[in-house]
């Protein structure tokens, strides 16, 4: 799918991998909704996308709220008249020991992370089925693909959910002609960080591994309008995470005493 001339609504799109996404669709041509919960940080992107000769515009939306993706779709179709992607690429992060964190907290980030896609997969699955085509990319992470931290379990619990149903999304849509992509970052310089509370005692910040070097969010930008102009299923942001899952697979007990061994040690 070439993204000249369609439509795209992205999600948390004011910031990180999201704006870098916006700028790189709308430089090959397509109209971007900017979503954002920051509605100054979504006109700022938008503006920024119309100042470079391209169409967007902004777009305030939480993710939590059960009517979020019923008002996105029609604020798609208000704006460009088309809607032909959506990227659901909204995440949060939270820190802290498994036994210090709340149930509550569990469920805000399931809320924010997982049950955004759920809601936006009932909106925009029968919208897309109906038209015959139209591509979805999901926001998942390398939390979601392998374990390198303990301190982050509600983030990774949603991400791993993330991959699954992606995978089932793919299974289920792509022989009716509806594309779908799982984007799996590695370490993305972005403002996830920023504001990140740590319930009980502060912990160590682990990085899935030293061989990931953070990449910028308009590298991720440009690797996934690649990967959706061609209709590819997974977009990690380094290969190098092959070799890890790799070696999970081949050998899971093993992997798991090296990575307790890793960390007892550190
Ligand atoms: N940065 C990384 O290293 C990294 C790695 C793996 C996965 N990811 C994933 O990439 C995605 C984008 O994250 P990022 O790193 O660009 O972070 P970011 O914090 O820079 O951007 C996230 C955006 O989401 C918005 N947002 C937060 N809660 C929202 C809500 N309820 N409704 C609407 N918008 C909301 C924020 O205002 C912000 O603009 C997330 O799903 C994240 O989990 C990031």
């Amino acid at each position: 799918m070439e993204l000249k001339g369609r439509a795209a609504v992205i999600t948390g799109a004011a910031s990180g991998i999201g704006r870098g996404a916006a700028l790189e669709f709308a430089r090959r041509g397509a109209s971007v909704l900017v979503s954002d919960l920051d509605a100054d940080g979504a006109r700022e992107v938008a503006d920024e996308i119309v100042a470079a000769g391209g169409t967007a515009k902004p777009q305030q939306a939480d993710v939590s709220a059960e009517d979020a993706f019923v008002s996105l779709r029609e604020a798609v179709l208000a704006a460009f008249g088309r809607v032909d992607l959506v990227m659901n690429n909204v995440g949060v992060l939270t820190r802290g020991l498994p036994e210090h964190l709340p149930i509550d907290e569990w469920r805000r980030v399931l809320e924010v992370n997982l049950f955004s896609v759920v809601r936006s997969h009932a909106v925009f699955v029968p919208h897309f089925l109906k038209q015959g085509s139209g591509h979805i990319v999901n926001t998942a992470s390398f939390a979601g693909l392998f374990t390198y931290a303990y301190d982050r379990q509600p983030y990774a619990a949603s991400k791993a959910a993330i991959v699954q149903i992606t995978e089932g999304l793919r299974l289920y849509l792509e022989p009716q002609g509806v594309g779908v992509t799982l984007l799996c970052p590695g370490p993305v310089r972005t403002n996830i960080s920023a504001g990140v509370r740590t319930f009980g005692p502060e912990t160590v910040t682990r990085s899935p591994g030293a061989a990931y070097v953070a990449k910028m969010p308009d590298q991720v930008g440009v690797r996934l309008a690649d990967a959706v102009e061609r209709n590819e299923f997974m977009v990690y942001t380094d290969d190098k995470v092959v070799e890890e899952l790799v070696a999970r697979a081949g050998d899971w007990n093993g992997y798991i005493a090296r990575k307790v061994a890793e960390i007892s040690g550190s």
